[in-house]
């Protein structure tokens, strides 16, 4: 499929989606966002594909934000379709993946952009990346999804510090926050979520599609966590993947997952 902003590049088992604007430091219009959704629904139904990093083009940015320019003379109606849109279309979708979709953050990541890595499973950093939500400082406040996914990651003194002083953090700063899980060189920082990606799909695909909906539930408070983990358990033992795990285990061989 071609795609105007962004790149996809399949490596079975894993593929990378490069947000492709440099000149605007890869911020997220709307095109972009339904072309990311695209791109994720693909994959996801992609069986060889068993792992999915994101990153931004050129060395600066991973994404700067929403763009700017395209809400800027928006209504009270038009901001509020904007964030649920949004959201819909990519932040909770990729949250909600059941393939594992690892944030690589190659520099800014700001607003809608430290968004979408939060919306990932998990990230790494370069330690040239610089992570921040600056809406206060446009009059606005985060709306894909950061005034809930970034306390649930650091703690709400420190989201609500960086919420308020709408400043930047830098990736060791990041890794100590527990933001980041790991932050390297920007020439490894690539190498590394392959290594990570390569790592996940030796994994069954199906517990681990079902390991995401259950970690995913205990930040739901609409849902109960401990019986969401139940309900995942139990059907894993109905699973081919089941199967071959624990056959491969007493035999003494590696499994190979039939996945889903
Ligand atoms: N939306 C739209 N365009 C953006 C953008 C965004 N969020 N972030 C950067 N750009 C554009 C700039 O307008 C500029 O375009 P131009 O060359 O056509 O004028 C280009 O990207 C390069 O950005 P520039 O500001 O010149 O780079 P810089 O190195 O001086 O500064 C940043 C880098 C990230 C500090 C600065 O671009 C910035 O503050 N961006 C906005 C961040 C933000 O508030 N994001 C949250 C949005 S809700």
């Amino acid at each position: 499929m071609k795609y105007q902003n962004i790149l996809v590049r399949m490596d079975d088992p894993i593929a990378t989606i490069t947000i492709n604007r440099p000149n605007k430091l890869n911020a997220l219009n709307r095109n972009t966002i339904k072309e990311l959704h695209k791109a994720f629904s693909k994959l996801e139904n992609d069986r060889k594909i068993l792992a999915i990093i994101i990153t931004g083009s050129g060395e600066k940015a991973f994404v700067a934000g929403a763009d700017i320019a395209e809400f800027a003379d928006f209504s009270v109606k038009e901001g509020k379709k904007l964030a649920a849109q949004g959201q819909e279309l990519l932040f909770h979708f990729v949250e909600n993946l059941s393939t594992p979709v690892i944030a690589a953050v190659n520099g800014f990541a700001l607003g809608g952009g430290l968004e979408l890595a939060m919306a990932c499973h998990f990230r790494v950093a370069s330690d040239n990346a610089k992570m921040g939500l600056p809406e206060v400082s446009l009059g606005v406040i985060p709306g894909y999804g950061g005034t809930q996914r970034l306390p649930q990651l650091i703690g709400k003194g420190r989201a609500m510090e960086m919420i308020m002083t709408a400043g930047m953090i830098g990736a060791e700063k990041a890794l100590d926050y527990g933001l980041v899980n790991y932050v390297v060189p920007q020439e490894e920082l690539l190498n590394l979520c392959q290594k990570l990606g390569s790592k996940i799909s030796n994994n069954s695909p199906v517990a681990i599609g079902y390991a995401i909906k259950a970690v995913n539930a205990s930040f739901n408070n609409s849902i109960n966590g401990f019986a969401t983990e139940i309900n995942a358990f139990g059907k894993c033992f109905g699973t081919d993947d089941f199967k071959e795990g624990t056959s491969a285990f007493i035999e003494k061989r590696k499994a190979d997952f039939p996945g889903r």
